[in-house]
C-alpha cells in the first residue's frame, strides 16, 4: 500500500506517476476546498462539535493539508479536478459527493434534508449552471420539493451492472427512487440504511472488475436480502466492522487503482489478490464529520456503457 504522508510525498509522487495507467479513464472530480470546513452541528453520529471547538483551529490546519494531498493525488494519478467556491457559514461543502446525482452529462441536484445543509443547494445549483455552460454537463435538473435525496452520496452508480443502488432512510426519501430512475432511464435498486452509516456511499462501493464491498451492518434485513439476491456470493466482499468505521468502503476506485484513507491489512492484500492496488490517503479529520475520501469527490463526467 502507498500512505501519503507529508515527509514522502515528493517520494510519493514518482511512485504515484509510475502506477499511473496512461490508457485508462481517469474522471473528472468535483471537489471544494476545507476553507471553512469545521464541526459545529451534529446532523450524524459521528460529529461532535464539542471536541471540534477544544481544538478547532489545530484540526483545520491537519484537516486543510489532508485536503491538499488528496487533491494532489488524484491530480499526480492523472484526474481532472474542477473546484466549487467554498462558502463560510457552510463547512459540510466540501462533501460535494452530496450535490448531485450526475450520469451522461444530466445532473439532478441534491435536496438536503437538514437544514444545516440546505443553504448549500444554491452555491451548487450555481456552479452546475456554470459547468453548463463551459460544456462539462448538458442539462441540470432538481428533486421534486419534498423529496429529500443527498446526491451521489446516497446514489451510486455500479457500471458493471449499470444500475444505480440507492440508500433511504436516515437522509435521502424513498421516493426518490423512482425518480431517479425516470430521470436517468436506468434501474435503481433502493437499499433501507441504518441511522450510523447514513449516506449509502459509507458502506457500498462496487468496484471495477465486478466485485462490491460492502458493511453488512449499515443496512436493515431487507436491503442485506436484496443486496445478496442482487450480487454472486464471489463477487460480495463484506468488511468487518473496524474497517467500516474507518470508512474504507468510502473509496474512489478506477480501474486497477483504488485510494481511500486507511485500511486493514487482511484487507488490502484481499483487495491485492483481485488485482486492485490501494493508495492510502489519510483524511481521518473529516472522519469527525463523518466523512471520507469518496463524500469529498464527485464524479461529474459518469457516463453508462449505452
Ligand atoms: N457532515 C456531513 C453530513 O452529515 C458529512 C457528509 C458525508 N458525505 C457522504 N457522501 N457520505 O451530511
Amino acid at each position: 500500500m502507498i500512505t501519503i504522508a507529508q515527509s514522502k510525498i515528493q517520494e510519493t509522487r514518482i511512485l504515484m506517476s509510475n502506477i499511473k495507467n496512461s490508457t485508462e479513464h481517469y474522471p473528472r472530480l468535483l471537489m471544494c476546498a476545507p476553507d471553512h470546513f469545521e464541526v459545529t452541528y451534529e446532523i450524524n453520529q459521528w460529529m461532535q462539535p464539542q471536541t471540534w471547538s477544544h481544538n478547532s483551529s489545530e484540526l483545520l490546519k491537519v484537516a486543510q493539508q489532508e485536503w491538499r494531498f488528496l487533491n494532489q493525488t488524484f491530480k499526480t494519478l492523472g484526474f481532472d479536478v474542477e473546484l466549487v467556491k467554498p462558502q463560510p457559514g457552510l463547512p459540510d461543502m466540501v462533501f460535494t459527493a452530496n450535490a448531485a446525482v450526475i450520469l451522461n452529462e444530466r445532473v439532478l441536484l441534491a435536496r438536503f434534508r437538514f437544514q444545516e445543509r440546505q443553504p448549500e443547494e444554491k452555491p451548487f445549483a450555481q456552479y452546475f449552471e456554470l459547468a453548463k455552460r463551459k460544456g462539462l454537463v448538458k442539462e441540470v435538473n432538481s428533486f421534486p420539493v419534498g423529496i429529500f435525496q443527498e446526491g451521489a452520496g446516497d446514489c451510486i452508480w455500479d457500471n458493471q451492472r449499470q444500475i444505480f443502488w440507492a440508500g433511504y432512510g436516515p437522509r435521502s426519501s424513498k421516493e426518490a427512487t423512482d425518480y431517479i430512475g425516470d430521470y436517468f432511464g436506468k434501474e435503481v435498486v433502493a437499499l433501507e440504511l441504518s441511522p450510523r452509516f447514513y449516506h449509502l456511499d459509507l458502506s457500498l462501493s462496487p468496484l471495477s472488475n465486478g466485485q462490491v464491498l460492502y458493511y453488512p451492518g449499515a443496512f436493515t434485513g431487507s436491503a442485506q436480502k436484496i443486496i445478496k439476491d442482487r450480487i454472486p456470493a464471489n463477487e460480495l466482499i463484506a468488511i468487518d466492522k473496524e474497517d467500516a468505521e474507518n470508512f474504507v468502503c468510502n473509496l474512489v476506485n478506477v480501474g486497477k487503482q483504488i485510494i481511500l484513507s486507511n485500511c486493514s491489512s487482511q484487507l488490502e492484500s484481499k483487495l491485492n489478490n483481485l488485482g486492485y492496488s490501494v493508495i492510502s490517503t489519510p483524511v481521518r479529520k473529516f472522519g469527525l464529520a463523518g466523512g471520507s475520501v469518496c463524500c469529498l469527490t464527485l464524479k461529474l463526467d459518469l457516463t453508462s456503457k449505452h
